[in-house]
């Protein structure tokens, strides 16, 4: 069988975003710009309330979709098209920006640990100005596909057969996987797409030894597989069809042309946003 190698591994940069929530980026950052169609992977986790308390206040997106996995801690979110969501244990949020949103996600808990990611996912030319859309995922809705090697939660796109409640606009597939001691599980993979995976937990072999903290970038042939030894892993997983246009960063608005961005940036100031 012919596995991925890894072409890149990157551990992110310390930063604070929001009202001064501090976070690890991961993708979006100057090691990694993007990972098409991903452009941005942010890590929060923190047991110390002056990490995430701030939260962050209302604020637009354009252009892009937001999907935020929470792993522990509780969470609102809230945005101008009048959806509203409590993000708990295990869920998932997904806002589709589109032509215009503001949105805010705060935490409703004062102590205890908050954990999480939040990945941005690109939306094609075409689609960057459709209407805003929000897919409030709870944990049960997110199916578990059990393996000898462990257990994979299916956020989007199909595992084995099974598929993630997550509507995407392109192909991608987002996975949680817990592996146990040693263990080996293969991620069947489309060829050409663009995959990470993140380890949260543990050790893991992937054709090269990953630590927590390290995200893996492969070539775009082939499957992926994972083996660990003496230890339990958790694996961010995410694949994608690259969606191959320019992009335009500004802010919170991700286009793509520069023009785009700021068009963007006087319709929000004009308060065309929804
Ligand atoms: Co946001």
């Amino acid at each position: 069988m012919n596995y991925q190698k890894i072409k890149q591994i990157v551990e992110g940069i310390q930063t604070t975003d929001g009202a001064g929530v501090n976070l690890t980026r991961i993708i979006g950052s100057p090691e990694l710009n993007m990972l098409d169609p991903f452009l941005l992977l942010d890590e929060f986790g923190s047991d110390n309330p002056d990490d995430y308390i701030a939260g962050f206040p209302p604020h637009p997106h354009r252009g892009f979709e937001t999907i935020t996995y929470m792993l522990n801690g509780k969470w609102q979110h809230k945005d101008s098209a009048g959806n509203e969501g409590k993000l708990g244990e295990g869920s998932v949020q997904w806002m589709t920006a589109g032509r215009g949103i503001i949105h805010s996600e705060m935490p409703i808990q004062t102590d205890g640990l908050s954990r999480g990611f939040q990945l941005w996912l690109n939306l094609p030319k075409e689609k960057k100005m459709i209407k805003p859309a929000y897919q409030d995922i709870e944990s049960e809705q997110i199916p578990i596909v059990k393996e000898k090697a462990g257990m994979v939660k299916v956020i989007s796109g199909n595992f084995h057969g099974t598929v993630g409640p997550g509507k995407s606009h392109t192909p991608i597939l987002i996975l949680d996987i817990q592996l146990l001691e040693n263990s080996k599980l293969t991620i069947p993979l489309t060829d050409g797409w663009n995959v990470f995976s993140f380890i949260y937990e543990g050790d893991v072999f992937s054709g090269q030894k990953l630590s927590k903290g390290q995200l893996a970038v492969y070539e775009k042939d082939g499957d992926v597989d994972f083996k660990t030894k003496n230890n339990k892993a958790r694996i961010f997983f995410a694949a994608g069809e690259p969606l191959n246009e320019p992009v335009a960063r500004g802010g919170p608005f991700v286009m793509n042309t520069r023009g785009e961005v700021l068009q963007a940036f006087s319709d929000y100031e004009e308060g065309k946003f929804e």
